[in-house]
């Protein structure tokens, strides 16, 4: 996600200042290019030459190199950059970066910047308390930069408090946050309606609300995120456009945002309607400044239009419409009223009774109503907030896909026919819902998604089954499952199918909650459950593959094994290299490792040339599985822990019984042969094919 960013860091003078070591190495790590940029105080705190051999190029602290007279310019930087981030961030800094004080190369590189700029700051807690330091960061805010607050904790000063810089790897994971692009809603466009309305009552007055269109535009900006195309028309707000692929509308009136509305819903998939939009507005709007007369005035007001009440009336097939609602007293009831009323698919219910919800402040707490369930989140931040209702509003798109256009919905993921289960017997406690969601999302996210660019006839797809068992769980979504996983291929010509690969993995811990959605990422793999899943789906393509034309599945089992070498560094067990025989990763490179090459060669053999040939010529189809025999023997002599000649020894052995039960006394005595030197515990199953004469 950060492999080729052009990132520019700018470390201040603060004790902080020893992260920026560990963030060049993470960012660097992460395949980004990293220009440090310091003030002459960050010099104090940690050398030039630190920062510039973890990130391989010369820093930049002045705007003259003394030696060569090279103009070290700020504003080219601010071109070359896709983010700056400046972590440690001093109050010094943050006040200069704030009123615009551009006295060093690192703020004039911010105020030239054209990329997004992240900001970690770093100070004392009395210092980060301060209303001049909490003023500047709202400025920094409001100007669009992203603000990585400080976390709690023991500070340089040895006092408690907020204040210290947030750990690098926190910052690398909100920078990867930002660029991530998810693709669910790629090809989707949604209408977004944020903040507050105003209706004039004179030229210098109105009838408003305290909404801030914060919650509106976190939203619009997690379905740019997700690859929507976003129309996002916002009353009247003092925010920064949330994403460069959302398009805003500004508007003011009721009747404005109305009017904009009616016109982009029809080519809309989804609108989620956030704004506070005024009822009512005055019956008149005077032309002139209303004087202050001593007597008191009555306002008459007329209704505005509900606009939700008129995009729920042009609903069409395949669209789906959110709205919220913000309560004061009976949240739920009235949240359901309004839920059937403006025709919606769910509603977002806020409460003003919740601290810290509602109006104007970072956090909100919600609980997402739709016509079968109701799920209560706890009080998050706005952007956290959007994630689940953006998540919600994802899967009833594809619920909606699958039933408005069965056909291209089957056209996705068409590779596997899947079955997955998820067992809970041992853990099953009070929230039993979790378990179906998650196994539905599973069977979503393995059955729906398109694995290859390869076409799949219905007939072609590969049988496998993922059979979970929930080993432990607790309720902030930690969970540690097995999982058996099975694939098989079709024989051409015959109702059998013969195994192609079975694994039993001890141990997978992960974390899910209700409607979250299954995301994979190839190089960003920050969800083990998925980096799991997608590991096992492109062994079994790759294996698939290889036995239909000789090593033809090499770009799948490559992708596996690109996912096991990324997946070392997420610490979950099952992947680390070297630490079992009999793990992911071991997995996969025993089966790609050159010595392992006569087992990939025996697939195709095994299975295109023998078993699909037997079906139409018995003898010429066991000749060819009698040929791979010296290629088992060799992949086990070069590989003797390795798991895959397993596969044949143990998982198929019945098949290999049944195939050698009618041959030549030669024939049967090379098979014993071979196996039993591989698998010397094989003696009653071997003793079959040596008694069996039929
Ligand atoms: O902007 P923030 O400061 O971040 O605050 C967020 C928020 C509190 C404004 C937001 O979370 C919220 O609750 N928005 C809806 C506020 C509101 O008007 O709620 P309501 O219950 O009155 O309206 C119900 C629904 O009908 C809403 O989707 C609203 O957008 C819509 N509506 C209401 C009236 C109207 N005339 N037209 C509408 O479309």
């Amino acid at each position: 996600m950060l492999k080729g960013k052009k990132i520019v860091l700018g470390v201040t003078g603060s004790i902080a200042a020893y992260k920026a070591a560990m963030l060049v190495r993470l960012l660097v790590k992460e395949g980004a290019e990293v220009q440090v940029v310091m003030t002459p105080a960050a010099k104090e705190f940690i050398t030039p030459l630190t920062l510039s051999t973890l990130s391989g190029k010369p820093v930049l602290s002045e705007f003259f190199n003394d030696a060569s007279g090279a103009w070290h310019s700020h504003v080219e930087l601010g071109l070359w950059a896709d983010a700056m981030i400046v972590a440690p961030a001093t109050a010094s800094t943050l006040g200069k970066m704030a009123s615009g004080i551009a006295d060093n190369l690192l703020v004039t590189t911010y105020m030239s910047m054209k990329a997004p700029v992240f900001i970690a700051p770093a100070m004392d807690l009395d210092m980060y308390a301060h209303p001049a330091t909490q003023h500047n960061i709202e400025v920094l805010k409001e100007y669009g930069n992203h603000i990585i607050e400080a976390a709690s904790g023991e500070l340089a000063s040895h006092l408690n408090g907020k204040g210290r810089m947030e750990e690098p790897e926190n910052i690398v994971k909100a920078l990867k946050d930002f660029f991530f692009t998810g693709s669910e809603l790629s090809g989707k466009r949604v209408l977004i309606t944020a903040g507050p309305t105003y209706e004039k009552l004179d030229p210098v007055r109105f009838i408003g609300n305290y909404s801030s269109g914060k919650m509106g535009f976190a939203i619009a900006e997690e379905c740019a995120r997700r690859g929507a195309k976003v129309t996002l028309i916002a009353g009247p707000v003092s925010l920064p456009l949330p994403h460069p692929a959302v398009e805003r509308i500004d508007v003011e009136s009721a009747r404005e945002m109305c009017d904009a509305a009616i016109a982009q819903f029809p080519s809309c998939d989804a609108a989620v309607l956030c704004a506070a939009v005024a009822d009512y507005r005055p019956k008149v709007q005077a032309g002139r400044k209303i004087k202050h007369t001593g007597e008191g005035m009555t306002l008459e007001l007329e209704a505005n239009p509900d606009i939700a009440y008129t995009l729920g009336r042009m609903k069409g097939e395949g669209q789906v419409m959110a709205g919220f609602a913000l309560e004061t007293n009976d949240g739920e009831e009235n949240a359901r009223k309004k839920l059937e009323k403006k025709n919606l698919d769910f509603i977002v219910l806020n409460s003003l009774e919740d601290k810290g919800a509602g109006f104007a402040c970072d956090t909100n707490k919600v609980t997402v109503i739709d016509r079968k369930d109701k799920t209560v989140y706890p009080l998050k931040s706005k952007k956290s907030v959007a994630k689940d209702i953006v998540a919600h509003l994802s899967k009833l798109l594809v619920a909606l896909l699958l039933l408005v256009l069965p056909s291209t919905a089957s056209a996705e993921g068409e590779e596997l026919n899947a079955t997955v289960n998820l067992n809970a017997s041992k853990v099953q406690g009070s929230n039993t819902e979790v378990f179906t969601m998650l196994q539905d999302a599973l069977n979503e996210f393995i059955n729906s998604r398109k694995w290859t660019t390869n076409t799949y006839e219905e007939n072609e797809r590969i049988v496998c089954s993922f059979n979970f068992v929930v080993n432990s769980y607790s309720n902030d979504g930690s969970f540690d499952c097995s999982l058996m996983v099975q694939a098989t291929r079709p024989v051409y010509g015959s109702s059998y199918n013969s195994m192609l690969f079975k694994y039993e993995d001890t141990s997978i811990k992960f974390k899910y909650q209700p409607y979250d959605r299954l995301e994979f990422v190839e190089d960003n793999l920050d969800n083990n459950l998925t980096a799991v899943i997608a590991f096992y789906v492109y062994t079994i393509i790759g294996m698939d593959l290889d036995s239909m034309g000789e090593l033809g599945g090499s770009e799948f089992l490559n992708k596996a094994l690109n996912i096991a070498n990324n997946a070392q560094n997420l610490g979950d067990a099952g992947w680390r290299a070297g630490s079992s025989n009999n793990n992911r990763y071991s997995i996969i490179d025993d089966y790609m490792n050159g010595a392992m090459e006569p087992m990939r060669k025996l697939m195709y053999k095994y299975h295109r040339l023998g078993l699909d040939t037997m079906f139409k010529n018995a003898d010429g189809g066991r000749k060819a599985i009698t040929e791979c025999l010296p290629l088992i023997k060799k992949a086990y002599e070069d590989r003797p822990m390795a798991y895959f000649t397993k596969l044949f020894t143990e998982y198929k052995i019945d098949e290999i019984v049944n195939l050698y039960s009618k041959c030549t006394p030669e024939e049967k005595k090379e098979v014993v042969k071979v196996l039993s030197e591989i698998n010397p515990s094989l003696s009653t199953e071997l003793d079959k094919i040596t008694k069996n004469d039929n």
